[in-house]
């Protein structure tokens, strides 16, 4: 006998209901700019300028509007990011290991859904400079300057930009620096326990670990939440891409001990090992969870219930708890944090916080699009 699909929640189609009504209204506050937003200030968007890493989650917010509603609305502003998105093309010498946030889910996407060739050069380009970062040792080199043997756990995130270029060009070379990097970071960054480290910096010529550094966690050695959720959803991606069981293997794991160590009340801390106070809570952790959960709830059958049940729970716990719903400020998720170390960067919006929270829902409304796989 088929399945038969849960019914919707009713606070899912509440909350997406809210969720259209509010992003028409960060539309027209993000139109006040000729920047892209990151985090709100003085009860508008904020930019942190063209070439932050940020920058491709609000073009991408907008094609998941898009998919989500049919409003035309959203694919002129998803447009209008992407152009203003060349400005970081052109000093590309700023640009490092996030040009998959900032190009596969902005250019990448508006060429699959259009087949706008611009677009095309676009992320060929971007997937180029991706590539070119790659250190023969196996991994893609974090940040620029002085950090030349850097690694870190977000870039997971990053390979669908070289997954998506390979399968474009019939090149095989993206794909396969993709999992020569998989493969570094499953072996270096993913601890016994399933835990990982943000950062680590090898000798970059002998490939010797030097160091692995607290980065944006709260010490070296613990957990930080939103490293655990790209290593959770990145590790996703790469097994979508590649079919590879060890990916998905990896991706279990993550995901069993995030579910494990997260609060009582849903909302992820910053880091699964800081103390119970001061109270740091990073929703942008949880939303990019939940994306991952709800795919691999797909992929492991004995663990569906589980992922899902999680997933919901987090998402419930944001629209009900974390959400602004209000016409004043734009934006709709808070208590996303940056690092732990920078109390500046605590409990503010931000844009991609808002991104994993839209896609989260649209998934769980049915949405078969990926922009992370097309
Ligand atoms: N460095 C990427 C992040 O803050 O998650």
């Amino acid at each position: 006998m088929p399945d038969t699909p849960a019914p919707t929640p009713a606070w899912l189609n509440d909350a997406w209901s809210k969720t259209v009504k509010k992003t028409a209204y960060s539309v027209r506050r993000a139109r006040e700019l000729d920047e892209i937003p990151y985090t709100t200030k003085d009860g508008g968007w904020h930019s942190l300028g063209p070439s932050w890493w940020t920058n491709g989650f609000w073009p991408a917010l907008m094609w998941q509007m898009a998919i989500g509603t049919g409003d035309a609305l959203y694919r002129e502003e998803a447009e209008r990011g992407e152009r203003l998105l060349d400005r970081a093309l052109e000093r590309f010498e700023d640009l490092h290991h996030d040009l998959g946030f900032q190009f596969k889910i902005s250019s990448a996407v508006n060429y699959a859904l259009t087949k706008n060739p611009k677009s095309l050069r676009r992320a060929t380009l971007a997937a180029n400079l991706l590539a070119g970062r790659f250190n023969p040792n196996g991994f893609i080199r974090a940040w620029n300057g002085e950090r030349i043997g850097w690694s870190i756990i977000d870039s997971m995130m990053n390979l669908p930009m070289l997954y998506w270029a390979s399968r474009e060009s019939s090149d095989p070379r993206f794909r396969l620096i993709a999992e020569r990097h998989a493969d570094h970071t499953a072996r270096h960054f993913i601890r016994p326990d399933a835990s990982c480290h943000h950062i680590v910096i090898f000798d970059p010529v002998s490939d010797a670990v030097l160091d692995t550094p607290r980065g944006q966690g709260y010490a070296p050695g613990t957990s930080w939440t939103r490293g655990q959720a790209w290593a959770l959803y990145g590790f996703t991606l790469s097994h979508l891409w590649t079919g590879k069981p060890e990916y998905l293997d990896v991706a279990r794991r993550v995901a069993d001990r995030f579910l494990e160590r997260i609060t009582p009340d849903w909302i992820p801390n910053i880091d699964f090992e800081q103390p119970d106070q001061p109270y740091g809570k990073d929703n942008a952790a949880g939303a990019i969870a939940a994306c991952g959960l709800l795919e691999l709830a797909a992929l492991i059958p004995d663990r569906t219930d589980a992922y899902r049940d999680g997933a919901l729970n987090m998402l419930r716990a944001m629209a009900d708890e974390c959400a602004d719903w209000d016409e004043a400020d734009p934006g709709i998720l808070k208590q996303c944090t940056g690092s732990y170390t920078e109390k500046d960067s605590w409990h503010i919006k931000m844009v991609y916080g808002d991104y994993f929270f839209v896609e989260a829902l649209l998934k769980l409304k049915g949405s078969s699009v990926n922009l992370w796989l097309i």
